[in-house]
């Protein structure tokens, strides 16, 4: 298991990561450090650990943190006084290192980054991760955690970033997550996690934010103000999209795939900075989108595709000057494209999905025109849509359908 690294490989990766800040000659590492790592090493499955991979290099006849030795994916803390050198970062290779985590890694007291991601860990994540009282990074991402979040995890008071998508962890968010206030990227993406989300205004510092694909259920939360990117996709949450609207950093947010009801509104359409909304498959019921000038919007993708709007389609949408991406697709809407939709197309809008609506009457003439310049598609309405027209494809559904929807209204 500890055979002696190829020599071939050594010279060039060596000096990328292993970094020295100062070069002390009599220094060696921390026993207690080096004990760590042995036990790190032995927690995974020998057969998962291939000559060319960061974990081979770790052999123990040399200290870990002298340039002749050949650690790759960790880097050490250089004392200026002649105390011990101590691991300050442990950065693996995605190589599938198919093991544990051993619950020994909360004594290297000095580590500030702790980066696994995609390979093949498994089991709980040691409650013991709490004790690491210097990490700013840690990323456990695309591996198969099982288990709970440990609450621990709330005593990395330093902690920047926080990734532990792509896992098996179960259980709810921690609600004392808020006590980390140094967080700015957080994501429990990917999980089987359940309960509510707590409210994570405390985290003034978070600028991305991704819950996306758990089983979080109940409203949306409150939501720290300098939020730059949300994904809550694919969850059960319920409720209205308000508490979205005071989010004045925001660039993009995907809600898509929940059970969110109530109206799109105005406020959230124009948010001075996004340029990305995601609230498809959902049950939201109304656009408000008023017509004035908003040429400060900043918008250029709208999904509201497979709710239940309804109504006539909005015509203030044509005044969201950067808008180039729209689908309103698996809804509810009746009555005629609207003429000035006609404008848009072919010029600023790019794709534009009306199908399986209830919409009727002849489309606007550059529906005709620049139906090649367009993607998108009309299908399943009762529109007078010329076969030939690309964006007719698919057909349409009887006259009487759409009469009855707009009756039912
Ligand atoms: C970790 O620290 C604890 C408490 O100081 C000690 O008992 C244990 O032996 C240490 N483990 C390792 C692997 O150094
Ligand atoms: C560090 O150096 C001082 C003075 O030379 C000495 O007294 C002390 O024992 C040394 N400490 C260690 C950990 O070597
Ligand atoms: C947060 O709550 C959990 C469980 O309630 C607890 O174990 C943990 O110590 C708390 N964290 C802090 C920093 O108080």
């Amino acid at each position: 298991m500890q055979s002696l690294p190829s020599f071939s490989l050594q010279p060039i990766i060596l000096t990328v990561f292993l970094l020295c800040i100062t070069t002390k000659v009599h220094s060696s590492t921390l026993g207690a450090d080096i004990e760590v790592l042995r036990l790190f090493k032995q927690s995974i499955d020998p057969v998962s650990i291939p000559a060319y991979s960061y974990i081979y290099s770790w052999d123990f006849s040399v200290d870990p943190c002298e340039s002749s030795g050949a650690f790759l994916g960790i880097l050490c803390k250089f004392p200026l006084d002649n105390s011990s050198i101590r691991i300050m970062a442990i950065d693996l290779d995605a190589i599938g290192y198919d093991g544990f985590l051993s619950p020994s890694i909360g004594n290297l007291s000095e580590l500030s980054t702790l980066s696994l991601g995609r390979n093949n860990f498994r089991g709980p994540i040691p409650e013991t991760i709490g004790n690491l009282q210097k990490l700013t990074r840690l990323s456990l991402a695309e591996n198969l955690f099982t288990g709970r979040i440990p609450p621990a995890i709330t005593k990395l008071k330093i902690l920047d970033t926080l990734d532990l998508s792509q896992n098996h962890l179960s259980g709810s968010i921690p609600t004392n997550i808020t006590i980390l206030r140094s967080l700015t990227h957080l994501s429990f993406a990917n999980n089987a996690l359940s309960g509510r989300i707590p409210d994570l205004t405390g985290l003034w510092q978070l600028n991305t934010l991704d819950l996306g694909n758990n089983q979080l259920h109940g409203n949306l939360p409150k939501l720290p103000l300098n939020l730059k990117i949300l994904s809550l996709k694919r969850n059960i949450l319920s409720g209205h999209l308000s508490p979205l609207k005071s989010l004045h950093h925001l660039t993009s947010f995907d809600v898509s795939d929940n059970r969110l009801s109530g109206i799109i509104g105005q406020e959230l359409l124009t948010l001075p900075m996004v340029t990305q909304i995601d609230v498809s498959v959902n049950q939201l019921t109304a656009i408000e989108a008023v017509r004035v000038p908003h040429r400060e919007s900043q918008l250029q993708e709208l999904d509201a595709h497979g709710n239940e709007l309804r109504g006539r389609l909005p015509i203030g949408l044509v005044s969201l000057e950067n808008l180039a991406v729209l689908d309103l697709s698996h809804n509810r809407f009746f009555g005629p494209i609207p003429r000035e939709y006609g404008s848009k197309v072919g010029t600023s809008w790019k794709t534009l999905f009306l199908a399986n609506n209830f919409l009727s009457g002849n489309l606007p003439p550059e529906f005709i025109s620049s139906a090649t310049t367009i993607r998108g598609s009309l299908a399943n309405n009762c529109l007078k849509c010329p076969a030939t027209n690309p964006l007719c494809r698919g057909g349409q559904k009887s006259n009487s359908e759409c009469v009855s929807q707009n009756a039912r209204r």
